[in-house]
């Protein structure tokens, strides 16, 4: 026989129910918490536990269930919702001639740490339990299910909220619905449960009671009722959807970030946030964005998908799929579209839009432009109200611009792509721009033409300021 340690471990997640009680066209299990799916957060806390196999009991939507999860799990298809004890059975079905434990989790509940988890399946295999189930205690009332206990303390058998009297209603602990189970013994257990109840189901707690009069082992650990509560209803994945949001805080502000206010901050699950970045009100942080040491970002900032670098200042901004380098400044109120990648030192200003643009070092787009499909070199500056007109409506088609390093676009200039401004180049205010433009050359004027050498060739970085932008010629603001 198997040593306890190495007794093999399942996990049959059940998650075929319809969810009446959310009213809801989607599966409730699909339903998000902070970004992640009911479902989903029910799989990653069951993950560090490397079980052998997962499979998850799907019914009502389970074409839309199945298509979330395109990896990692097997699906089992439970036919006709009769009842939790049905549902397992479907799940026993698939994990086919394997033995050893079975972790049965509710589809519901998103709450749940892994170290619980972990701590119910270690006394499951210590103590060789047939079944091991997880409760909690309720304050006030709810409709669960009651754990009964004998005089002596031991589970005698768990009864739902429905089926109960007066007296077991005043039990206040209550079925988490989370169990370990030998498979053997479940599998035996669960052809014997009858629907002889209020909702005519097959009650999986009724397997328990099973268990119990056969003269199996049941044991019972009592967890805390903040990572066990189900979620049946939209007002339950409000209060559950706030704990975890609250619990990623936590964790954040632990690991040295500074939220200046917790409640008005939303950072998914799987958002990277280093020591030292200070996270203003009103900021939301999701998907894969990632932000590095020092970073301040926020007040009112929403970001999707998008780096941060070291030392940067972002606020008032929403950024999708954008790579912001160190010490850049980007705000207040632009929008970053997918693919805007900004150098070092650079800065995007107020009311500018950027798409799909790299940006070098030092470079700045501080007000009032749309920067598009774009490669902008170094110590570039676009003045006030540059549009890069990216896209032909005629042709349908959108092409690059390409500034050199070095080159300054006056105000109100029209960038009509493709085009190149070349280094140290440099337009009048409201050029529009149809021609590449040579290097060092000033143009001006609609077409954009040569006027002159632009006074930014020969100089170094910084000694423009006082030479071409006094003569009006590439005058930014
Ligand atoms: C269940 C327990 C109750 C416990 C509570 C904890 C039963 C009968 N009752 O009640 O003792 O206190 O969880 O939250 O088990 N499901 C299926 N197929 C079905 C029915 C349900 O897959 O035919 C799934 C649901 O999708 C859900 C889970 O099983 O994920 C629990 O079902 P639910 O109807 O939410 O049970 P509760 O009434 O919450
Ligand atoms: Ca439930």
């Amino acid at each position: 026989m198997a040593t306890p340690r190495s007794r093999p471990l399942a996990v049959v997640v059940l998650a075929a129910g319809q969810g009446k009680r959310f009213r809801s066209a989607t599966p409730k299990v699909l339903h998000e918490l902070v970004g992640r799916s009911m479902l989903g957060w029910v799989l990653d806390a069951s993950k560090p536990l490397k079980a052998k196999q997962t499979v998850v009991v799907v019914g009502v939507g389970a074409d839309e269930v199945r298509a979330a999860f395109p990896t990692g799990v097997r699906f089992a298809t439970q036919r006709g919702q009769l009842g939790t004890a049905h549902a397992l059975k479907a799940g026993m079905k698939e994990l086919g001639s394997f033995r050893g434990d079975v972790l049965v989790l509710s589809g519901d509940s998103p709450l749940l740490r892994p170290e619980t988890l972990r701590a119910l399946a270690a006394k499951h295999r210590r103590t060789r339990a047939a079944a091991t189930i997880l409760t909690f205690e309720v304050d006030g009332s709810t409709d669960l299910g009651r754990v009964i206990r004998d005089d002596v303390g031991r589970v005698a058998r768990i009864v739902e909220h429905r089926d109960a009297t007066a007296t077991e209603r005043a039990v206040n602990e209550v079925n988490a619905g989370i169990y370990v189970f030998d498979a053997t013994a479940i599998t035996a257990a669960l052809k014997r449960v009858k629907r002889n109840n209020k909702q005519r189901e097959e009650y999986l707690p009724d397997a328990v009671g099973v268990l119990i009069a056969s003269g199996a082992r049941v044991d019972a650990a009592v967890g805390d009722a903040d990572t066990l509560l189900g979620v049946n209803d939209r007002a339950q994945l409000a209060t559950a959807a706030a704990l975890l949001r609250r619990r990623i805080l936590e964790e954040h502000a632990r690991a040295g970030v500074t939220f200046l206010d917790p409640d008005a901050t939303y950072v998914e699950p799987g958002v990277k946030v280093a020591p030292d970045a200070v996270i203003w009100p009103h900021t939301f942080l999701s998907g894969s964005t990632r932000i590095d040491r020092g970073a301040i970002v926020g007040p009112s900032v929403q970001l999707n998908d998008t780096r941060v670098g070291a030392g940067s200042k972002v606020r008032f901004t929403v950024a999708n799929g954008a790579r912001i380098g160190a010490d850049c400044e980007v705000g207040p109120f632009a929008y970053l579209r997918p693919g805007t990648i900004l150098k070092a030192h650079s800065k995007i200003g107020t009311f500018v839009e950027a798409k799909n643009i790299t940006l070098g070092e030092r470079s700045k787009v501080p007000h009032l432009s749309y920067v598009g499909d774009a490669t902008i070199g170094r110590d570039v500056n676009v003045g006030a109200a540059t549009i890069i007109v990216n896209y032909d409506s005629e042709t349908k088609i959108k092409a690059r611009t390409k500034i050199g390093d070095g080159a300054k676009i006056g105000s109100d200039t029209m960038l009509i792509a493709p085009v190149t401004v070349g280094r140290n180049a440099a337009t009048g205010a409201g050029s529009v721009v149809t021609r590449d433009i040579p290097p060092g050359i000033l143009v001006v004027g609609n077409p954009a033409r040569p006027l002159r050498k632009s006074k930014l060739g020969a100089t170094k970085r910084g000694a423009t300021k006082q030479g071409a932008t006094r003569r009006g010629g590439t005058r930014s603001r």
